[in-house]
């Protein structure tokens, strides 16, 4: 029986998606923590994305949608929705992509999602499930969701930074030692094993690669 997150706990994972923390997204997250602390890029997390973005496609845990912005879609007029918890991010990330005109959702992924059934071929978690409380068995409930909007021949895909089974230097385990006392993150005991075990028990196939502090993944319907 898994317990699911208490709504004080979803929310504490978007405490700091403040205006503050938007502004200083890019030198903070793609400058300092990318390279230095996780050992993983922008354009690394680039390339993997370009791989299996669809014309589809669905964005969970949007930031201030700047990554997304960067890759290139299949064609120039894909059909994008953005969903996120918090509107300070989704704000950002709407006006960032508004190039797309992308429909923006405000919504709790650990809830189910108020979109309409297999109506997405692509669908990203882009570092945002450590953001998520409770055990890697409570966050796969994004996952369940996923599964309810993915068209049958439709691809979830994401990177997460991990507690254990990646790399860690004594900066980084401090760092998220710190992020997770405050909050900022929930992923001390999340491991790359759990990871494969909870994509295993609902995808068709999947894969996870480790770079870094991060794990990858790849499932299908
Ligand atoms: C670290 S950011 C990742 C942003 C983006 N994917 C990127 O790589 O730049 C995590 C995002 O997840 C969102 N988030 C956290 N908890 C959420 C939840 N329960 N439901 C939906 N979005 C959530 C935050 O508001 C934030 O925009």
């Amino acid at each position: 029986m898994v317990d699911f997150a208490t709504e004080e706990e979803v929310l504490a994972g978007i405490q700091w998606f403040n205006r503050l923390f938007i502004l200083t997204y890019k030198p903070n997250i793609w400058g300092f923590h990318a390279h230095l602390i996780w050992h993983c890029t922008k354009p690394r997390i680039v390339s993997f994305e370009e791989q299996y973005l669809s014309d589809r496609h669905l964005d969970i845990g949007v930031g201030n949608g700047e990554l997304l912005s960067t890759c290139r879609f299949p064609s120039a007029r894909p059909n994008i929705t953005l969903l996120d918890l918090s509107p300070v991010s989704l704000g950002a990330a709407a006006r960032t992509l508004a190039r797309y005109q992308p429909r923006a959702v405000q919504a709790d992924c650990l809830q189910p999602l108020p979109l309409e059934p297999a109506s997405f071929d692509s669908i990203g978690l882009i570092h945002m499930i450590h953001c998520l409380p409770g055990t890697m068995e409570q966050k796969a409930v994004v996952f369940d969701n996923c599964l309810r909007v993915l068209a049958p021949d439709g691809v979830v895909f994401g990177c997460i930074i991990m507690g254990q089974g990646v790399r860690h230097n004594w900066l980084s385990r401090g760092l998220l030692r710190a992020y997770n006392w405050r909050r900022i993150m929930t992923n001390l005991n999340d491991s790359v094993d759990d990871l494969d075990q909870a994509l295993e028990a609902r995808f068709s196939r999947h894969k996870v690669d480790v770079v870094g502090s991060v794990a990858f993944f790849t499932a299908w319907a």
